[in-house]
């Protein structure tokens, strides 16, 4: 059994503990962290922790890892301290805001021989993981252009850490696009060029981008489009992925929860979920396996260090008006 405190109780952490049940006698969680008492009060109520506190050093002892639910800027100093004090490190996505910080927590993992795993929750919904599958199985023939849309509308209150670039780390594409960019460095392999354009015309309440376009150069020649915005006041598209091969098209359609196949007019459901987005419990359970059997994690920090520096090239592209150069930063490409 693992105990677990959760440090941040917010939106995501939620999410989290409404999964735990799953999880049976793996998991105990034997503190709620949150400035807001209160919130870290209710959080323990809901999952019978002993230890409601606002101070997650004060829940170190309790603990043998650590779900670091917090504001973005907080994930380095809270990281480090818990790596540090040997507890293993499930950190919501991204995993820091800067190159130096994210060095700093895979350095301080590998020291501790903790584990430090990344959550980029959509690597555990089923049918994310089976269009990978089918992708590598040649199923639409080779995949030339792979699109993926997320179309939300994010409001939250007025002065919350999401609308300050300081805080939030960027706009759009770094908070909420870094799981498109891990998932089209997954399926697509090594990017080699990209730009972006972003824009806050639509979600003035964002300091940067609240929408955001990439396109991606790989190596095998196709093109991986991300498109996501948080202004979508309504949407066909919802969350949806459309994977063009040379012997048709494979989409992923979440609202309905269906990954089909299409060809010469003709829909081939290949599987269906009708369970939500978010597939905490699974996510969890992986980052139970790292920690009492020794796997590695599929989304570690390597790996979501790439990713981030991709963001950060396109970024900076974006800036000088030229397009980034992407080589070398594939999810198994040398990272230091
Ligand atoms: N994977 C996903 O789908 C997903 C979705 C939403 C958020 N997230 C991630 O989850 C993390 C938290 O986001 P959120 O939406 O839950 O934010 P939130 O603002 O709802 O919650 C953050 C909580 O942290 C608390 N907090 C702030 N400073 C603290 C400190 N020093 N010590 C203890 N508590 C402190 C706040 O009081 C708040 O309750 C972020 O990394 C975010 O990107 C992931």
């Amino acid at each position: 059994m693992v105990r677990l405190a959760i440090i941040g109780c917010g939106g995501m952490a939620a999410t989290h503990r409404a999964q735990f049940g799953e999880l049976g006698s793996r998991l105990k969680v034997t503190a709620a962290v949150d400035l807001d008492l209160n919130r870290a009060r209710e959080a323990a109520r809901a999952v019978g922790a002993p230890h409601a506190l606002a101070d997650f050093r004060q829940a170190l002892p309790y603990a043998d890892a650590v779900l670091i639910a917090l504001p973005h800027h907080l994930h380095h100093p809270v990281g480090m301290e818990c790596l540090a004090a040997g507890k293993h490190v499930l950190m919501e996505k991204p995993l820091a805001n800067s190159e130096r910080e994210c060095l700093d927590l895979i350095a301080a993992a590998q020291a501790h021989k903790a584990v430090l795993m990344v959550g980029y929750i959509m690597r555990y919904h089923p049918l994310v993981v089976r269009l990978k599958e089918l992708i590598d199985e040649g199923k639409c023939g080779e995949v030339f252009h792979l699109s993926i849309w997320t179309e939300q509308y994010t409001r939250v209150a007025e002065g919350h850490w999401a609308h300050k670039a300081a805080t939030l780390g960027g706009g759009q594409l770094f908070s909420h696009g870094c799981h498109y960019i891990d998932l089209l460095l997954w399926y697509l392999g090594n990017p080699v060029e990209g730009c972006h354009t972003g824009t806050n015309f639509g979600t003035p309440w964002m300091e940067r981008e609240g929408t955001s376009d990439v396109f991606i150069k790989f190596e095998s020649g196709a093109v991986g489009y991300h498109g996501g915005t948080w202004g979508a006041k309504g949407s066909r598209l919802g969350y949806a992925f459309h994977a063009h091969g040379t012997e048709g098209m494979l989409e992923l359609d979440f609202a309905k929860g269906r990954l089909s196949f299409h060809c010469d007019g003709k829909e081939e459901t290949l599987a269906e979920s009708e369970t939500g987005m978010k597939h905490a419990a699974r996510q969890m359970a992986h980052f139970l396996d790292c920690i009492q059997k020794g796997a590695k994690p599929v989304t570690d920090g390597p790996g979501s260090l790439q990713g981030l520096r991709v963001i950060w090239r396109l970024y900076e592209a974006e800036r000088n008006r030229t397009v980034a150069d992407l080589r070398g930063l594939g999810l198994s490409a040398p990272w230091r």
